[in-house]
């Protein structure tokens, strides 16, 4: 019998002042587009920026519908996009921020579980880790070095033979 034990290490910035300014860029053009979130159920909106290998931004926001689990995150619907646009080309590093009615924005959130998922297999179809830059729109925020620290034990396309 044996333990195993999985940890991962990340950064921890007190404020968006401490990012390099490449970094600082992408966390400000989340915050622009969370304005464009459509979310007018739960009033939480998310938004998501991130640079490609090719120099490119493309961003996500969530968009939420009367059917609710027909709603789409931020994260996912940022990857639809860059899938997209520049087929192909693997993203460097990913923003996330969010805005709501009823919260304060002062700490990082992080990827809900099915966009872990999806993030994992972004970063694995583009062979390269997926940088995340977490933030609120002040406080604290989080330089995670790959999405795949985010989900340990990823089912992955392997498995499918
Ligand atoms: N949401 C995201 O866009 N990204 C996340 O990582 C967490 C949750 C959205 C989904 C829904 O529209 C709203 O936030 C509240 O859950």
């Amino acid at each position: 019998m044996k333990q195993n034990r999985v940890e991962f290490t990340f950064t921890v910035l007190d404020n968006s002042g401490e990012l390099e300014p490449g970094d600082a860029a992408l966390l400000e053009r989340a915050k622009e587009v969370t304005a464009g979130a459509y979310a007018p159920y739960s009033k939480f909106r998310v938004g998501a920026a991130a640079r490609l290998l090719n120099g490119q931004v493309v961003s996500g926001t969530n968009q939420e519908n009367a059917s609710y689990p027909v709603g789409i995150c931020a994260e996912r619907s940022l990857l639809a996009t860059a899938a997209s646009l520049f087929p192909g080309v693997a993203i460097d590093t990913m923003a996330i921020t969010y805005a709501g009615d009823f919260v304060k924005s002062d700490h990082p959130i992080s990827p809900c579980g099915m966009c872990r998922q999806s993030l994992q297999e972004a970063e694995s179809r583009g062979g390269r880790p997926i940088r995340l830059i977490l933030g609120g729109q002040e406080g604290e925020v989080f330089i995670i070095n790959t999405a795949a620290d985010l989900l340990p034990f990823a089912f992955t396309p392997t498995e499918l033979g």
